[in-house]
Formats: structure tokens, sequence, C-alpha cells
């Protein structure tokens, strides 16, 4: 079995309930997940495989709790971990800034010695930008739950059926 931290900090509930689904496909793995506002250095660095979900508020921040945590994300050791993002926004209402905060969690993690797996692909989405997209695709999975509910499922299936294999 593969031990798969999942760290998310969620301001409404939906990043928590997408937490859960993912957790839930991953159920034949050691799954442990974690709210974010309670995120200490040990766990994240107990893990050799992390999830990061995050939500994006104001105008492409990152979510509140993620915000108090994002020093002990720069502080911990990820050197060899393989780190999938998730991140949750309203591609409608917010398309300048469509899931920015994936994108800040991105490159707080990217030159720390880990390997950033599950890119996706923009294909299907509509949106203006996004600080989340690199090299032409999302750095993690990108979902909308206030406008593209619908697809939500098929997104995260694809998603896992990418990072599992990797995982470690
Ligand atoms: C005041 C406000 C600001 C938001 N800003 C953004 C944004 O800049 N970019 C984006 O993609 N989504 C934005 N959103 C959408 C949220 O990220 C989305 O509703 C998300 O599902 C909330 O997840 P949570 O309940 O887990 O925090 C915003 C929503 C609100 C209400």
């Amino acid at each position: 079995m593969k031990k798969i931290g999942i760290i998310y900090g969620s301001t409404t509930g939906n990043t928590e309930n997408i937490a859960k689904s993912i957790a839930e496909k991953l159920s034949s793995e050691e799954v442990h997940s974690i709210e974010v506002s309670q995120l200490k250095q040990e766990d994240l660095e107990a893990f050799p495989n992390l999830i990061l979900g995050t939500s994006t508020w104001g105008v492409g921040d990152l979510q509140d709790d993620w915000e108090g945590a994002l020093d002990v994300l720069k502080k911990s050791d990820l050197t060899g971990k393989k780190i999938a993002l998730f991140g949750l926004g309203d591609s409608d209402s917010y398309p300048a800034t469509f899931v920015d905060g994936m994108g800040t969690l991105y490159e707080t993690i990217q030159n720390k010695g880990c390997s950033v797996i599950g890119s996706f692909s923009v294909d299907g989405y509509r949106f203006d930008g996004s600080k989340a997209v690199k090299d032409n695709a999302f750095v993690g999975l990108a979902l909308d739950e206030d406008g593209e509910s619908n697809l939500t499922e098929s997104r995260i299936s694809k998603w896992i059926s990418d990072i599992l294999p990797q995982f470690q």
C-alpha cells in the first residue's frame, strides 16, 4: 500500500468535499487527510506522497488557512517526495485568476527537490488566465464546483489514474 497524505484548505467546504472524494477513490491505499490549519511540519515530512488541495479567494489569493500554513510548507524537507496538486475555482466569475491558488502552491514547492506530478490538460476549460498554467497545462487538477460540477467526477478519475501509478 502506498502512504499518501492529503492536505487541504477549504473555506465553504467545497475543497473539503473533493478531498473526501479523492480519499475514497484511493481507499485501496494508506490515506491520511489533514485539514491544513492543523498541519505540522512532521506530518508533511512523514508522507512520501502528498496531495495538496486549495481553493482560490479574493482575486487570485490562496485559501486563508493555507496562507497561514505556507511557512510550514516552505520550512519542510520535501526532497524525493511525489506531490500532486488540486485547485478549486470559479472560471465564470473569476476568469482571469482561475485556480490561481494552486499556482501559488506550485511556486512554493517547485524548487524543493520534490517531483510535482499530475499536470492536467486545459482542454475543455473556459478561462482567460491562471497562475496555475505552465507550458499550456494546469500544474494539477483544476475543478470548478460553481459552474462545472457535472465534470468533477470524470476529471478526478482521470487525474487519479495518472497520479496513482507515479506514487511510490
Ligand atoms: C469572494 C470570492 C472570491 C473568489 N475568488 C476566486 C478567484 O480569484 N479565482 C477562482 O478561480 N475562484 C475564486 N472564487 C471561487 C472559489 O474558489 C470556489 O467557490 C471554491 O469552490 C471554494 O472552495 P472552498 O469552499 O473549499 O473554499 C472566489 C469565490 C468567492 C466567494
